[in-house]
């Protein structure tokens, strides 16, 4: 089978040789990479997933059983809008960039693999997490936000790769290589080098740094680097899941609380078992803090 066939994907893959080299070097890399850090004990098993298989509203996922190893990595960009321009700076009002301008060349590689780094670190940060979850429900909606980081991961790569050249390339090994919470090559951004090893820790992840993450994609969603753009309009709509996980994860862990606070004589939910408000508290804290 031909690489662009196995790589679901709208950016024209199949008659872009220069592109298909490079990720057929990089893809090998990205496997290994997810056996020795993605989710762990659970490779093998069948995974019920929604995949992105085009960028359609009213079909862009695709529901099945499938291992995740196999999940069908895509590349999807927000089809082009016509005549879009910069909406802001210097050269506002003017044809968005469809190459990158020289004079923006760094500041937009940094960003992008600044972005590129976070996807791959969450997936380390939570590759523990499937052995305690608290439900089915639950393992599932982690291992769909496990797969769909590595998506994003897939899509700044896929930018690097594209519009970068040998820098590019380079930047993009090194996304595979940087570890979460590794003293000698650390992830870029701090909250990503922050163990995520208990569910209450995984809601308030998802619920206050994949927030982060959102703010930050609608940002780059406005780029004048058009490219960057519309991957990061794609991105977001997979990220809404994200943050209705973070968001009822915590809501159900608060609801219980309060349940067993008034089950109990003293008001205290320690007492059969639940976990404190005060606990609570200090997880809600540690995450927004960053
Ligand atoms: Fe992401
Ligand atoms: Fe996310």
């Amino acid at each position: 089978m031909q690489l662009y066939e196995r790589i679901p994907n709208n950016v024209n893959l199949s008659e872009d040789k220069r592109l298909q080299r490079a990720l057929e070097n990089w893809l090998p890399n990205y496997l290994n990479w997810w056996r020795e850090m993605g989710p762990d004990g659970f490779q093998q098993k069948d995974v019920y997933l929604r995949t992105a298989i085009s960028v359609e509203p009213d079909g862009w996922a695709h529901f099945d059983y499938i291992k995740m190893p196999d999940y069908r990595w895509g590349i999807f960009l927000k089809p082009a809008e016509k005549d879009a321009q910069v909406g802001f700076g210097d050269n506002y009002g003017q044809p968005a960039y469809q190459e990158v301008p020289g004079e923006f060349r760094n500041s937009l590689r940094r960003i992008i693999v600044t972005q590129g780094d976070t996807e791959p670190a969450s997936v380390e940060q939570q590759r523990e997490l499937g052995k305690t979850c608290p439900s089915l429900y639950d393992l599932r909606n982690l291992f769909q936000v496990n797969v769909e980081e590595g998506r994003h991961l897939w899509a700044m790569v896929y930018l690097l790769h594209r519009y970068f050249g040998r820098d590019g390339r380079d930047e993009a090994e090194e996304l595979l290589q940087r570890r979460s919470g590794d003293s000698d090559k650390p992830r870029i951004l701090e909250a990503f080098n922050q163990p995520c090893d208990d569910w209450l820790n995984f809601y308030c992840f998802t619920m206050f740094t994949d927030r982060d993450g959102k703010y930050q994609l609608a940002a780059l969603a406005e780029s004048g680097f058009e490219p960057l753009a519309r991957t990061c309009q794609f991105m977001l709509t997979e990220e809404a899941h994200h943050l209705f996980v973070g968001e009822t994860g915590v809501g159900r862990v608060v609801k219980r609380t309060a349940q067993l606070m008034k089950e109990d004589k003293d008001g205290d939910a320690r007492n059969l078992d639940g976990i404190p408000l005060d606990i609570i508290q200090k997880y809600i804290n540690f995450w927004f803090s960053y």
